[in-house]
């Protein structure tokens, strides 16, 4: 199959084929490893800047700075390892957001994604330099918000969109009643009313859809709702390269659909876990006292949290789910096998590539 019919996600000069970036990961699941093999590719790598540098064994004085200087290696470690597209997701939540903002503008990452809250300021660290920002929104609404401060205070737009949609893995912008009775909008019926505002501008903003595309038909089926491109995680962390755990892979490759379910995170927002004992107890509300190294997200209150997500969270990269638990999109029960990163995105293109060439045909 010809894959001269995929087409290409362009972001500003970035060139993108074929049109998928990697989801950022964290705590520790998309680092550099994984980021380089995927930019190998043609698609874009993401680390996830949150957690990163081991800290947990280190003075509570040093954590802040440990995690900031293992975040900049692991950038210049993915550079090092590739000629392809490097991007960093950085959660507006952490406490932090400005000084990882800094280091990726500093190091000349190609582009950062930037959720978990509205990434109001993130043109003010530019300095002038080309580096793509792509804010991730779950509403259309949102992306109003931020095309107007960003316009009014920076006269700069983004240079593409995330859409995440409900059946994304880790922490979901959607509130955990509307998940739980699945009355929270589709992906479909955001993305309609986010391409429009999109399209509003000139040249129009590329909008890339996330949250459940797991075959390369499902990024055809987007693609012709008028998505440029897709973000993918779920799928990437079966892969030989993927930076957790053995552990934590295999707790894909075990689930069942139904063990994929809801947990309401101390960061203030559901997010979608494999179910196992820890999940059962701390739903049974199990607490896990902790020191808290660095206060590392805003919106966590220590003192009343019931545990440290932080630290469960590193638990799992370090494949210890007797006392974590693993973040999954909705079709991590899919994955059946773990595979280098390159067969993964051969076999998405062979898909993709089928799926445009089909809908050709049916449409002459
Ligand atoms: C294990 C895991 C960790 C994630 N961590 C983050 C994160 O740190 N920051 C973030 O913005 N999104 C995070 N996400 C969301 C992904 O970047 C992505 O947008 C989403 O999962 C896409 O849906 P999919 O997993 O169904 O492909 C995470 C997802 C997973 C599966």
């Amino acid at each position: 199959m010809t894959i001269n019919s995929i087409p290409t996600l362009n972001i500003g000069n970035l060139k993108i084929s074929p049109p998928i970036i990697q989801g950022g990961m964290g705590v520790r699941v998309s680092s550099s490893n994984l980021a380089s093999a995927v930019a190998n590719t043609g698609c874009v790598g993401v680390i996830a800047s949150c957690g990163l540098g081991e800290y947990e064994d280190s003075s509570v004085r040093d954590a802040k700075e440990l995690t900031e200087e293992a975040f900049r290696q692991e950038i210049r470690k993915a550079k090092s390892h590739t000629k392809g597209i490097i991007g960093v997701n950085i959660m507006v939540a952490l406490t932090n957001y400005d000084d990882l903002v800094q280091i990726a503008v500093e190091e000349n990452v190609d582009m950062i994604i930037s959720g978990a809250g509205l990434p109001l300021s993130l043109p003010h660290h530019l300095n002038g330099k080309d580096v793509k920002l792509i804010p991730i929104v779950s509403s259309a609404r949102t992306l109003k918000i931020i095309c107007k401060r960003w316009e009014h205070h920076y006269h700069k737009r983004p240079d593409a969109v995330v859409v995440e949609g409900v059946k994304a893995g880790g922490h979901l912008g959607y509130s955990y009643q509307s998940i739980i009775d699945n009355s929270a909008q589709t992906l479909e019926q955001i993305m309609a009313e986010v391409i429009e505002i999109a399209n509003s501008f000139e040249p129009h903003i590329p909008v890339i859809a996330a949250g459940g595309i797991f075959t390369g038909q499902d990024i055809a089926r987007f693609l012709r709702i008028g998505a440029s491109g897709v973000q993918m995680a779920t799928r990437f962390v079966c892969t030989d390269e993927c930076d957790a755990h053995d552990n934590f892979k295999h707790a894909y490759l075990n689930a069942k659909e139904g063990d994929l379910t809801i947990i309401n995170s101390p960061v203030g927002l559901p997010g979608r876990v494999i179910n196992n004992k820890f999940v059962e107890s701390i739903k049974q509300g199990k607490t896990v006292p902790f020191n808290c190294r660095y206060h590392c997200l805003r919106t966590c209150n220590p003192k009343e949290a019931p545990y440290c997500i932080a630290k469960v969270l590193s638990n799992a990269a370090r494949g210890k789910l007797d006392e974590s638990f693993v973040f999954a999109g909705s079709n991590a029960y899919r994955c059946t096998e773990i595979v280098p990163v390159k067969v993964l995105v051969e076999k998405l293109t062979e898909e993709l590539a089928s799926a445009l060439a089909k809908e050709k045909l049916c449409t002459k």
